[in-house]
């Protein structure tokens, strides 16, 4: 499973990436809101620090805004993936922007129909909000579970973005279904790496060394 950062943070995409965990970065307009600076310049900075997609969301919400914005933001650096917002307006950029060989991820995915018309439009990648959906008492995992086998049945080459990821367990049940991607936010990631039998063991092995020394 390919792991991409959720954040528009360099401290945290540093970090992530001294681990070798992250292979793109995703961004929307409330992550970029969050660090207070110019949108082209946080991107610019992500793409020199990762080797990866990554995603910069359009704000227009009409056909011809979001094409004007796509191709500005796809020309700023050979991994831009433009993010559209899943809506009509933005299948039919979506459908546009693949002829013309602009990478895009479909956002704001929350049913398995908006998928396929994402997938049926060429999107490179489509992004269902697993998180939100577990907010509303809905299962957030089933549609992961439905997007993940309508591609395989037909053989649609878009990539699943598990998006809204609110803990580890979402990692892991993505990955057991064969989501190809999770866009984790740091303070998740952070967790994977952690376990208290580790720290436990860890303290005991250097415990004894440390007296058989003495
Ligand atoms: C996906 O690309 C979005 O940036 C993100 O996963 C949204 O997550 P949230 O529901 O935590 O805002």
């Amino acid at each position: 499973m390919k792991f991409f950062l959720d954040t528009a943070n360099i401290d945290e995409i540093k970090d992530a990436h001294s681990m070798g965990m992250v292979d793109g970065v995703t961004t929307n307009p409330s992550l970029i809101a969050r660090e207070g600076r110019e949108f082209e310049e946080v991107i610019k900075e992500i793409c020199a620090i990762v080797d990866g997609p990554i995603s910069a969301e359009v704000i227009s919400t009409d056909t011809e805004g979001m094409l004007k914005e796509a191709r500005h933001l796809a020309a700023l650096h050979k991994n831009i993936v433009v993010k559209i917002p899943m809506t009509v307006d933005g299948i039919k950029a979506t459908c546009q922007l693949t002829k013309e060989g602009i990478k895009t991820n479909v956002t704001l995915v929350f049913s398995p129909l908006q998928a396929l018309m994402a997938a049926k439009a060429g999107a490179t990648y489509v992004s269902p909000f697993l998180g939100r959906l577990d907010d509303l008492s809905q299962d957030g995992l089933q549609l992961i579970e439905q997007i993940v086998d309508m591609y395989a049945n037909y053989a649609y080459e878009t990539e699943i973005i598990v998006a809204s990821v609110r803990n580890p367990l979402h990692v892991l049940e993505s990955a057991m279904m064969g989501a190809d991607i999770a866009t984790i936010p740091y303070s998740v990631l952070a967790k994977f790496a952690s376990h208290p039998l580790t720290d436990k063991g860890l303290k005991a092995f250097l415990d004894d060394w440390n007296k058989a020394q003495a």
